[in-house]
């Protein structure tokens, strides 16, 4: 892979200088993109540009309204906050009329926008909303088999017996809402699907399955599979960096030690498969002559996921400070080898993101969850702002 351009000056630039112009970059980018492109979501397309559509029926539309939170927070630049409340009065209008919610991403679509607009702006209104997309959520519970169904309808041929690693980032909307309301059932069913993740998807050596499936009637497990990995057995990077930081965000909310260890385990395999560049392969045992694509987004993810461990661990962990390390590589490697710092034009942050590779779909790209979470990096390194998984604490 290319070096951006105008990085060349890394020998001379302090890490802490490259980062505060990566993000000075990226929060221009995206302001210029709400500026010019309106209330439209971006889409995956090809040929590093993004396709602006109305549609606000996908799951990925809550990491723009996130970006733009990200944005607002970065200076307070009032365009930004405005962008910011109109993508998530979007998302509203969406969940109000229930269209597009039978997935479970919805903690994805509004952590990053009700929830956002709740830690930013401290609106009540804000809150409610959240706590009703918690309820959406629930509706994926399947009491017989005791999981989170991930897609379709409930029954459904395929998918009516299937959880996914992926669903870890979408606990945190759960256990935010019994926290907020008081009300146990949304933790409690988030609390038996990190338990079933822990034990069904994670294998011994700390990589992961992509999916898993179960007998819906009984609960009873079947076999782990894979959807957008290279094979059944295969580590897709981006399920392993989603197990990275949701195993650490579900440690944060229940205080068990064993989603500390997973998210551990997670990391220190995430890492040992990456290659000297720094930009992982976007499934590890694919061959890797001809299927050699990267993922920058699982990268931004796994990098947010040691950056929240950082936090996490107890001063005298023995990964502290390998971890440090790779995530100062890791960053390193995004903004030099990645992000579109060198194209000032450029509408996306992060290029070389995979989306489904074997399906030839966004093999090699602008994703907008990469750029959600490249900047939610960012803006952890250079200004302590965690994003909006959890609440930040308040001082009394
Ligand atoms: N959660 C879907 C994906 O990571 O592609």
């Amino acid at each position: 892979m290319r070096k951006t351009a105008n990085v060349e000056t890394e020998g001379r630039e302090s890490m802490d200088q490259l980062v505060e112009r990566a993000l000075r970059d990226a929060v221009a980018k995206t302001k210029r993109n709400t500026l010019r492109h309106g209330d439209r979501f971006p889409y995956i397309t090809e040929g590093q540009r993004y396709d602006w559509r109305d549609d606000n029926n996908e799951w990925i539309e809550g990491f723009y309204a996130g970006l733009a939170w990200l944005g607002f927070e970065y200076e307070g630049d009032a365009a930004l906050g405005d962008a910011a409340r109109r993508l998530t009065a979007r998302l509203v209008e969406r969940m109000v009329a229930h269209r597009a919610m039978g997935h479970h991403d919805i903690g994805f679509l509004y952590s990053l926008s009700t929830k956002a607009e709740w830690i930013v702006d401290g609106a009540a209104a804000a809150r409610g909303r959240t706590v009703q997309a918690a309820d959406v959520l629930m509706e994926r519970w399947r009491a017989g088999g005791r999981y989170l169904q991930a897609w379709g309808e409930e029954g459904h041929a395929e998918h009516g017996g299937r959880i996914i690693i992926d669903c870890l980032m979408n606990l945190p909307l759960l256990f935010w809402a019994s926290e907020t309301t008081g009300n146990a059932r949304y933790r409690e069913a988030a609390e038996i699907q990190a338990a079933r993740s822990l034990k069904y998807l994670m294998r011994g050596d700390g990589s992961s399955y992509h999916t898993f499936r179960f007998d819906p009637v009984t609960g009873e497990p079947i076999r782990g599979e894979t959807h957008q990995g290279y094979r059944d057995g295969s580590t897709w990077a981006r399920g392993q960096a989603w197990a990275v930081y949701g195993f650490a965000l579900v440690y944060r909310y229940t205080g068990e030690r064993r989603y500390l260890d997973a998210a551990v385990r997670a990391a220190a395999y995430f890492l040992s498969r990456l290659p000297d560049d720094g930009v992982p392969h976007w499934d590890f045992d694919a061959p890797k002559h001809g299927l050699s694509n990267r993922d920058s987004s699982a990268s931004a993810i796994a990098l947010c996921g040691l950056l929240e461990l950082g936090q996490l661990l107890e001063p005298s962990a023995p990964e502290r400070e390998s971890f440090r390390e790779a995530s100062e590589r890791l960053l390193r490697a995004l903004i030099v080898a990645c992000s579109t710092l060198d194209d000032p034009d450029a509408e996306g942050l992060l290029r070389h993101g995979a989306y489904n590779v074997l399906a030839g779909k966004g093999p090699d790209d602008y994703m907008i969850w990469g750029d959600y979470f490249y900047v939610e990096a960012l803006m952890r390194v250079a200004k302590g702002v965690p994003g909006y998984w959890y609440e930040r604490k308040r001082d009394v």
